[in-house]
């Protein structure tokens, strides 16, 4: 239920208050008066009204005059004239110095509180197109932030949008370094809350125990080793961000804490019988599928669907190679900065990359996202000897991947008294290595084709030792070990 509307009468004759009051106040709007121009004006300095109901006859001022007045200080309140006669000329003026309607005494009230609705609905609307067009102008505030595909652009006018809103819960999707940590950092650095703490937890580093406490706190003598009261990762960020990383790896115990939090925006440290009351946002990111974990029932629903009140993902570099040439030129500014090598006098990077280096890179499949691409290109920076740099300052794994290939024994067939297992091992397996080689190394794809969870795969890979690093060159490399 949006706020109250309030609607400001100035009007001299008492009983014309009363009476619109009564039928307004019925109509659930807040409702102020004044008797006089005077007044008005100052209740207008005070107040944002939604509506102002104006008499064309006040003591102290003309309506009219009082109307251009209100025009001058503010041009979006909407005013609607009251006036006496109902004459044609009085109304056409009004409108002319910028009221948005009339109405005569006496009014019809049904017609009345219909136009009255009107008016505030349009106002409100407009109000939240504006904010929203201010909010998507801010996204060209993303300096750091390097984007300008069709999918990023969608990408950050969420974030925009995000970071307008001061307690709503994103989870941040996308495969390993498409930028999920430094999507967190840009909302809250956008945010209401950008004063104060950005705390970033890794969850899946810390045993349970030790991520509780690190979360939630302790007091003194809470467990062994607890010497002092600590403060807990919640109240260093309060009236901050929180941001989980890898948030599907938190255990089911934890995850029930960690949505209490969420609901009830208050927790008790490890030990003490006392709730500590704290204001956070929270942010999640994973690189896994969540739902799958969920249907496994590895992550609680409720709190997968109290984090998932936004979803922002992130899609794969390969899915927007438009992007790869700014983001090749981003990085050669920040690394030949940091190796002080080919920096021009204006500051900006004086390298670039020939025709066929350009031309691997646009081509790579890229399955460790934009990392893997800052990776190779702070390499190119040491590297390179002549600012126009080749191919030869580049990784070999990007020279020879023509196409994503796993290395493998390929000349082993199964023995003619295989076993069914052996036999059925065999077949997951080359299907398997089948569905990477075409998703380009990418588990999550790979996962997705065959239709089977990630972990799943992931379990499978390890189980069969299917060795996921891609094949150097076209060439068939035996597998060590
Ligand atoms: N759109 C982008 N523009 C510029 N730099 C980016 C962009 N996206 C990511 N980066 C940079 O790439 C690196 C990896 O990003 P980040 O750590 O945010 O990825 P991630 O999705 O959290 O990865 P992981 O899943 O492995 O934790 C960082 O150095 C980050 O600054
Ligand atoms: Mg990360």
């Amino acid at each position: 239920m949006p706020d109250r509307a309030r609607i400001l009468i100035i009007d001299d004759e008492a009983d014309i208050r009363e009476s619109l009051l009564t039928l307004l106040e019925m109509e659930g709007y807040s409702i102020d008066e004044a008797a006089t121009a005077a007044d008005g004006l100052r209740a207008l300095d005070q107040v944002r009204y939604d509506l102002v109901l104006l008499d064309l006859m006040l003591p102290d001022k003309s309506g009219l005059d009082l109307l251009k007045e209100i025009r001058e200080r503010d041009k979006d309140t909407p005013v609607c004239m009251i006036t006496a006669y109902g004459s044609v000329e009085v109304a056409v003026n009004a409108l002319k110095a910028g009221a948005q309607d009339y109405f005569s005494k006496p009014w019809d009230n049904e017609k009345l509180l219909i136009e009255i609705d009107r008016l505030i609905g349009k106002k409100r609307l407009e109000q939240e197109n504006t904010q929203l067009k201010r909010a998507l102008k801010q996204r060209y505030s993303f300096p750091n932030i390097i984007g300008k595909s069709e999918r990023m652009t969608k990408v950050l006018d969420l974030v925009t949008q995000v970071s307008a809103s001061r307690s709503t819960t994103v989870l941040i999707t996308g495969e390993t370094g498409t930028g999920k940590e430094l999507i967190a950092k840009a909302i809250h650095a956008h945010s209401a809350r950008a004063d104060h703490t950005f705390v970033a937890v890794n969850s899946g580093s810390l045993p349970p125990d030790l991520l509780e406490s690190t979360l939630f706190g302790h007091i003194k003598g809470a467990f062994t080793g607890a010497h002092a009261t600590h403060k807990g990762y919640f109240e260093l960020a309060n009236r901050g961000t929180i941001f989980f990383d890898e948030i599907g790896t938190i255990g089911i115990e934890t995850q029930a804490k960690l949505l209490r939090v969420i609901q009830e925006k208050e927790f008790m440290p490890l030990g003490s019988g006392d709730t500590v009351k704290v204001d956070v946002r929270i942010l999640a990111a994973t690189n896994e599928d969540l739902k799958k974990r969920m249907d496994e029932g590895r992550f609680r629903e409720d709190l997968y669907y109290r984090l998932n009140v936004i979803n922002i993902n992130l899609p794969p570099l390969r899915d927007r190679r438009e992007d790869i040439p700014a983001l090749v030129e981003h990085f050669f500014t920040k690394y030949c900065a940091e190796n002080e090598k080919y920096v021009g006098s204006d500051g900006k990077s004086q390298i670039r990359f020939d025709e066929e280096a350009m031309k691997i890179l646009m081509d790579h499949n890229w399955p460790g996202n934009i990392r893997e691409l800052e990776n190779v290109i702070e390499r190119a920076v040491v590297l390179a000897t002549h600012p126009v740099a080749g191919a030869d300052v580049l990784p070999e794994t990007l020279l020879h991947s023509q196409g994503f290939r796993i290395r493998q024994d390929e000349s082993a067939p199964l023995p003619p008294d295989a076993t069914l297992f052996e036999v059925v091992a065999d077949y997951e397996r080359r299907k398997i290595i089948e569905a990477l080689e075409a998703a380009g190394g990418s588990q999550t794809e790979a996962a997705a084709k065959l239709g089977i969870p990630l972990s799943t795969l992931n379990q499978k890979i390890k189980r069969l030792s299917i060795d996921v690093r891609r094949r150097p060159g076209g060439s068939a490399g035996s597998q060590p070990g």
